[in-house]
């Protein structure tokens, strides 16, 4: 018969490496989503090509269409780099994510957590929609690490790959891959939330003080 006791449940003991990792890559993403969002919009190269040559004629300094967007890139650029050096501790912080977790407590691990979670699944009288909710969880979990290993990948490929002339195709490629990861990214993390509120406002009250102060 399964027992509560052995029932998976949200709510545990976060430790001290997962609190620090969880909220430095909430900040470090949302940098990164921040530094695309400029990037695309308000620093876009061709919408401020205009501006450029409009703010020089004002002074009296005529500039070719060819002049005047060599200074918009250049604004442009700066926001790249800053993406890539926020991208450079986000690459650090999932190395982080996997070494520490060898060194979690045994119930705190992900991939143990769901293998006792799916054997639980088959003990007469376990709570199915419960224990089914759970691992449904994990996984989505599993499948974040997934696309951050990914967008990681793709990102740092394309720092290489930068002056590799014949990379241009292959960089092409790698490009629209972390394009869509970005949007898997930002998927997963408006569903995450929405799931944590709502565990937060339904059965697991405290499940958000748990990561901020790692539960008693
Ligand atoms: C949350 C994670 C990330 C998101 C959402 C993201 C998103 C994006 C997007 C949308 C682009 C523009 C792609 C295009 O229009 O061609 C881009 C470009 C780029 N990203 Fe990321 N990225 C992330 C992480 C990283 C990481 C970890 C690196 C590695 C250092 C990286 C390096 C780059 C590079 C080198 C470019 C090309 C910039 C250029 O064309 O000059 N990104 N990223
Ligand atoms: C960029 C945004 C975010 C990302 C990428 C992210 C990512 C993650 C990941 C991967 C986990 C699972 C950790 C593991 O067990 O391996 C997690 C857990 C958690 N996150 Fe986030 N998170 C984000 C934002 C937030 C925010 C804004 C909150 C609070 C409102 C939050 C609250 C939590 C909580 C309470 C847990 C533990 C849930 C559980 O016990 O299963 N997260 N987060």
């Amino acid at each position: 018969m399964a027992t509560p006791s052995n029932e998976p449940t949200f709510g545990g003991k976060q430790s001290r490496s997962m609190r620090i990792w969880h909220w430095s890559t909430f900040i470090i993403i949302m940098g990164s989503l921040v530094t695309v969002l400029l990037a695309k919009t308000i620093f876009n190269t061709r919408s401020n090509i205009a501006l450029v040559k409009d703010s020089l004629q004002e002074n009296n300094i005529a500039v070719t269409d060819q002049q005047a967007r060599s200074v918009s890139h250049e604004f442009n650029d700066l926001l790249w780099h800053w993406h890539i050096y926020i991208g450079y501790v986000l690459a650090g912080l999932f190395l982080f994510r996997l070494i520490f977790e060898f060194f979690q407590p045994a119930e705190q691990k992900l991939i143990p957590a769901l293998k006792k979670a799916l054997n639980y699944l088959k003990m007469p009288g376990a709570d199915k929609k419960e224990t089914k909710h759970y691992i449904v969880v994990k996984l989505l979990y599993l499948f974040f690490y997934f696309s951050l290993f990914i967008q990681t990948c793709t990102g740092l490929f394309m720092v290489y790959s930068d002056d590799v002339d014949n990379m241009k195709d292959i960089r092409h490629t790698t490009s629209d891959i972390h394009s869509v990861f970005m949007w898997v990214l930002i998927t997963y993390i408006v569903v995450h939330i929405g799931g944590v509120i709502l565990a937060e406002l339904g059965k697991n009250k405290g499940i958000v003080s748990k990561m901020i102060n790692g539960g008693k």
